[in-house]
């Protein structure tokens, strides 16, 4: 997009880039699945996925209860195990969902490749990017697609940006700035609780991911971060965190202010050579959003919530992307990219230090 064709853009009533931003579905591929993990987040894996039409057939989790709540809520039909091999046995499931905890993750994540199946991973995808390369390797070779449940990128007002960029609308970026402020002490006696880096790592991973799509082929220079505690915390990972990211030609700043109890806020501002967006709202589900391009601004009203619709964009990539014999652009080795920010985030939290993104390929402590 060139200034003058912004300035084209112009008319009496400007209306914002028609990007399209909205989840897609496949044309007429519509296999069975089988969801791997039936806790908390699967609510809305399933909500999205009974909305969509799709055909979950089988649930599974460790705990047989936790499948069978989720059937009567979602899939009465579907059938409920106890063991991930059973599911992996049935011939007529084609694509595996995978939402347990990264630690365990790996290993369902490889058994299902090896059984031919197409999987869905949920986020942080890997604890060691070793790892998550040989995972993508596997996928290759098994001929089958392995993708990351990086939902945000399907939040209306992230997915709109990801496509106003990706079009060239605001031009060369050289600023993503994003607050978030909200409460996220609820993860009190959950698995959760017992992550050091919750923060940073298992919820920043949405934001780093953006900012990765967002910078597109920028390599980031460095990575300076920091947590604390709040004072009003009960839990023991810190609450409160912040990441600077360096580039060349740009900078980004991504604040986490995860004890917020009244009052919630969250905002993204992403700058280019052309033109703003920015989104505000009192939480992530809840946004306005507004395109500013040369004179012109406009805030398009877009549709859906990060959850559950977020988890269809997901899945329906990956589906889409199966049925026309193309990598899904959250294929695993893409994914890569935004852990290696994350992991320099938390390395550098640890050290005090700036740290190089790529330069820390585990996680440096759980
Ligand atoms: N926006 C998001 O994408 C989002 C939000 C919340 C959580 N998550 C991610 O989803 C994952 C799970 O989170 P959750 O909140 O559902 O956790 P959870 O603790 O509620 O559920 C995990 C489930 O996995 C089951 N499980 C463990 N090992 C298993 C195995 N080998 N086979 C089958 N089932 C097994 C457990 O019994 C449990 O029911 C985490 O990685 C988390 O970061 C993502």
């Amino acid at each position: 997009m060139s200034n003058e064709d912004a300035a084209s853009a112009s008319s009496e009533k400007w209306r914002a880039p028609p990007v399209g931003y909205e989840p897609q579905d496949p044309a007429r591929y519509d296999p069975a699945i089988g969801l791997i993990g039936c806790g908390g987040i699967t609510v809305e894996h399933l909500t999205a996925y009974r909305a969509a039409g799709y055909r979950v057939v089988a649930l599974c989790d460790v705990n047989w209860e936790a499948a069978r709540k989720r059937q009567q809520e979602f899939y009465p039909d579907a059938k409920i195990y106890e063991d991930p091999q059973d599911v992996l046995e049935r011939d007529d499931v084609e694509v595996v969902d995978i939402a347990t905890h990264p630690d365990v993750r790996p290993e369902l994540v490889a058994a299902a490749l090896s059984a031919g199946k197409h999987v869905l991973s949920q986020k942080p995808f890997v604890l060691d990017l070793d790892v998550g390369r040989q995972l993508a390797d596997l996928a290759e070779r098994q001929g089958v697609a392995l993708a990351v449940n990086q939902n945000g990128r399907w939040a209306p007002h992230f997915s709109y940006v990801r496509r106003l960029v990706a079009e060239g609308w605001l031009g060369k970026i050289l600023a993503v700035h994003t607050g978030v402020h909200w409460d996220h002490s609820w993860v009190a006696g959950t698995e959760f609780e017992k992550v050091k880096h919750l923060i940073l790592f298992d919820f920043a991973i949405h934001w780093f991911d953006m900012l990765t799509c967002l910078m597109g082929d920028e390599v980031p220079r460095g990575v300076y971060a920091t947590t604390s505690r709040s004072p009003q915390q009960k839990i023991a990972p810190h609450l409160l965190a912040q990441a600077q990211v360096e580039y060349d030609e740009a900078q980004a700043s991504l604040v986490f202010d995860g004890s917020v109890t009244n009052g919630g806020h969250d905002s993204t501002f992403v700058a280019g050579t052309l033109g703003t967006f920015r989104s505000l709202g009192a939480d992530l589900n809840q946004q306005t959003a507004t395109v500013t391009i040369g004179e012109n601004s406009a805030s398009p009203q877009l549709k859906g919530r990060w959850f559950p619709d977020g988890f269809h964009g997901t899945m329906g990539e990956l589906l889409c992307a199966i049925e026309q014999g193309r990598e899904p652009s959250h294929n695993a080795r893409n994914n890569l990219r935004s852990l290696e920010l994350c992991f320099a985030a938390v390395a550098s939290a640890e050290s005090g230090q700036p740290v190089v993104p790529g330069t820390v390929s585990r996680m440096p402590t759980t």
